[in-house]
């Protein structure tokens, strides 16, 4: 392992008045960053902080965690986690920040990078950024209504300038956000063209509290690029830490990874989602994750699509056992084909 990137990805950072102990994060994932699988990231540690999946902030203030499909967490991952809520009304977010702040999180993080139609139609997540008073107005509401950290994750806007983005950066920063994580793609593009990493460097020069840079950080190489042609203070990882969990531990210099961390690491979630979710819903979750996790695997679609029809998380599990039962061909650098 690169010891420059461990010793930059081991370095406390400050967010608000508190710390984190690291400076590689878990990006926010919907039906992947869950507690099963934040379980199972911790358990090999390396991380500055985890974001759950989003909350939809008219919901959350009635949220009950024993029902709820995202609105979970463990005790011991509270001070390391920072809840992400999603919604259009300054009001309504303020509501569910308190109720974040209640919970006791690390933080509160808005998304304003959303861009998928049923988030945008409402007017929340990336529609925000067609509207840049409108998105100060909901950054300044959570703000007066939380002493926690306040954190905003957005992507460049809806044209393609990264003017635009300096000039969200600042307004975000002057109404009070403690810390920025920036997706360089315009909102419509689903993650089909390469993020453009120079519109961090320049949000990073904007503004003074800390960016995190996010978007196809898929190797410790392209990590370590990203910050030395970025400067940003931190990077949010998101699909390739799905595909390999353990990445965390292994950039940070704390673990060499060994074949057999493949099979574990695809059993360990199922013993997790079975003690987290009920059944239906943990075996949903494990086919989500295992479309990325088979992106390590040379022929991994056979992986999927077996998992796919898998019954339930006992059936799933007894297909990876089978599957690398027979040594599976490992692929050195997953193939991002998989990742949708
Ligand atoms: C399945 C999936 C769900 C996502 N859900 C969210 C979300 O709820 N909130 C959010 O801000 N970003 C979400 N994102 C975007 C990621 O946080 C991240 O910006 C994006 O995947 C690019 O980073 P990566 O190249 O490291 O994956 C999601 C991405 C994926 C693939």
């Amino acid at each position: 392992m690169d010891r420059h990137l461990a010793d930059f990805l081991n370095r406390p950072l400050r967010i608000g008045d508190r710390w984190i102990p690291g400076r590689l994060v878990l990006a926010p994932m919907t039906d992947l960053g869950h507690v099963a699988f934040r379980h199972l990231l911790a358990e090999f540690g390396g991380y500055g902080l985890l974001w759950s999946e989003m909350v939809d902030a008219r919901r959350l203030p009635t949220e009950n965690p024993a029902v709820s499909n995202c609105f979970r967490w463990r005790e011991a991952e509270k001070e390391h986690l920072v809840f992400q809520i999603v919604g259009h009304d300054p009001q309504q977010m303020a509501m569910a920040a308190r109720r974040i702040q209640a919970e006791g999180f690390f933080g509160v993080d808005i998304n304003f990078g959303c861009s998928v139609q049923a988030i945008c139609k409402k007017g929340a997540g990336a529609a925000l950024l067609r509207e840049p008073s409108r998105a100060e107005a909901v950054v300044a509401a959570v703000r007066r209504a939380v002493d926690c950290p306040v954190l905003v994750k957005y992507r460049t806007g809806w044209q393609d300038d990264p003017q635009l983005a300096v000039a969200l950066a600042r307004r975000f920063e002057a109404a009070g956000a403690d810390a920025l994580t920036f997706h360089p793609r315009v909102a419509p593009d689903r993650r089909t063209r390469p993020p453009r990493w120079s519109y961090i460097a320049a949000v990073k020069q904007a503004v003074t509290i800390p960016v995190f840079g996010n978007g196809n950080v898929f190797s410790a190489a392209a990590c370590q690029r990203m910050i030395e042609v970025t400067g940003c203070d931190g990077v949010a990882v998101g699909r390739m830490a799905i595909a390999r969990p353990w990445l965390f531990a292994e950039w940070t210099g704390r673990l060499t990874p060994a074949p057999g961390i493949y099979r574990r690491s695809a059993l360990r979630l199922i013993d997790l989602l079975k003690c987290h979710f009920e059944p239906g819903r943990a075996v949903v979750r494990f086919r989500r994750f295992a479309r990325y996790f088979a992106a390590n695997l040379r022929f991994g679609h056979s992986l999927c699509r077996r998992l796919a029809t898998a019954k339930d998380l006992d059936a799933a599990a007894e297909t990876v056992e089978a599957f690398f039962d027979a040594s599976p061909e490992l692929t050195e650098s997953p193939n991002p084909n998989f990742f949708h």
